[in-house]
């Protein structure tokens, strides 16, 4: 049975509240740059670091091996892997380029893209098209507001490398159809890479239901994990064709003096260093999120952007900028007379109320076709409450009347 919102209760907003020691001394409503984090994950970060102090880096990774091995078994899980199918990095981008760098293009082949596109992804594409010729090609939104499969279908032929969606934009509420862009790049050659970074944590992602080859997230935003993590899930009957360009003694074995032999893995992404005590905090917050639910959470995330939503289009002077089918939780809006970096810093230090602000650069495509330069994003967590939605709209109210008079 599907959970609805009403599967959330005050008891679930107590517990989230109770876990999360800022909840109570600030309004955070940025959880799409980086939400707060539940005690239990700082906890395993700062127990590790403790622990290395105590008796060494070397011997506490040795004595962390099992709690390393539940890293990737709970992010597995979350995203309806295999452990040996995830490789941990230190961001979305990361992880995004390690598989993206990896592919092996062939002169004139495309690259089909979405016009929300991340600005990093985009850049690996400009960087691609330089060094192998190959030709990005920006494929429209329809009318539910994303790229849709139709699109993709129309597009898709056998000259196409690689179909790269994003679930959830960084500058906008939209949800795309991953698991339908899925099924129709399933028929063809091309590889499927998604973007989960913002959807991670706050909508169900099942690389099995979305058929994709490749999806990257990262651990600081809805995932509640600390900065500095991230994680990519690699389809391995895709891997003998993406080959790292950086391997070391981790991801590959130097077997004979002129011969090395990678990982047959996803471990064949990551390096041999790492933090053991953020990749212990990311594993923390996997597991947090699905003792909780990521059904349930993600209904109550929904419904409290909806409820603010409903409250800021009802505002005069505030243009709400979300368009599309099925939204997420982040909400993106202007304000006239302010820009949204300076409603950003102007909530925080008058309400302590934590919003963010994207500029064109960040999805440069998206911004410049809705003649945007900036948006203000207030992105939701089901730890937040309706007072704290309800204060947002409240102080917005009286910014713009401020500035009205
Ligand atoms: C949609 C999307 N993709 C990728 C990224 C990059 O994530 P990271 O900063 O972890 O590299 C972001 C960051 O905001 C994002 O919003």
């Amino acid at each position: 049975m599907t959970p609805t919102a009403f599967d959330w209760t005050k008891a679930d907003t107590a517990r989230a509240r109770a876990d999360t020691c800022a909840a109570d001394q600030l309004i955070h409503l940025n959880n799409a740059g980086a939400a707060l984090p539940p005690d239990m994950v700082v906890d395993a970060v700062v127990d590790h670091l403790r622990l290395e102090q105590r008796i060494g880096a070397y011997e506490a990774a040795e004595a962390a091996r099992d709690e390393q091995r539940r890293v990737y078994e709970a992010l597995a899980v979350l995203v309806g892997a295999r452990p040996t199918e995830i490789a941990l990095v230190d961001s979305a981008t990361r992880a995004w380029i390690a598989a993206f760098s990896a592919i092996r293009f062939r002169p004139g082949q495309r690259i089909l893209t979405c016009v929300s596109e991340y600005a990093s992804n985009f850049i690996a594409y400009l960087q691609a098209a330089k060094r192998w010729d190959v030709r990005i090609q920006v494929l429209p939104n329809d009318e539910t507001g994303t790229m849709s499969a139709d699109v993709v279908a129309a597009a898709l032929d056998d000259d196409v490398a690689l179909v790269a969606a994003t679930h959830v934009p960084t500058n906008s509420g939209v949800v795309a159809p991953v698991e339908e862009i899925g099924e129709v790049v399933r028929e063809s050659p091309a590889l499927y890479f998604v973007d989960a970074c913002q959807s991670a944590g706050q909508l169900p992602v099942n690389v099995q239901a979305i058929g994709c080859d490749v999806l990257t997230a990262t651990g600081r935003k809805f995932l509640r994990g600390p900065r500095g993590t991230g994680f990519l899930y690699v389809d391995p009957g895709r891997l003998a064709e993406l080959e790292p360009v950086c391997a070391d003694l981790h991801s590959a074995s130097w077997v004979a003096t002129h011969e090395y032999k990678l990982r047959d893995d996803a471990g064949r992404f990551e390096l041999w260093e790492n933090n053991v005590s953020t990749r212990l905090g990311l594993g923390a917050a996997a597991e947090y999120a699905r003792a909780f639910g990521i059904e349930k959470c993600s209904s109550r995330i929904r419904e409290l952007a909806h409820r603010l939503r409903d409250q800021l289009i009802m505002m005069p002077r505030i243009r709400v900028w979300d368009a599309g089918e099925t939204l997420s939780g982040i909400v993106t809006f202007t304000a006239d007379g302010w820009t949204p970096a300076d409603l950003t810093h102007e909530l925080r230090s008058r309400s302590k109320i934590n919003i963010w602000h994207v500029g064109s650069d960040s999805a440069l495509l998206d911004m410049s076709k809705r003649g945007l330069s900036s948006v203000a994003r207030a992105s939701v967590h089901y730890f937040n409450t309706e007072e704290e939605i309800d204060a947002l709209a409240q102080a917005l109210e009286t910014l713009v009347l401020a500035q009205e008079g």
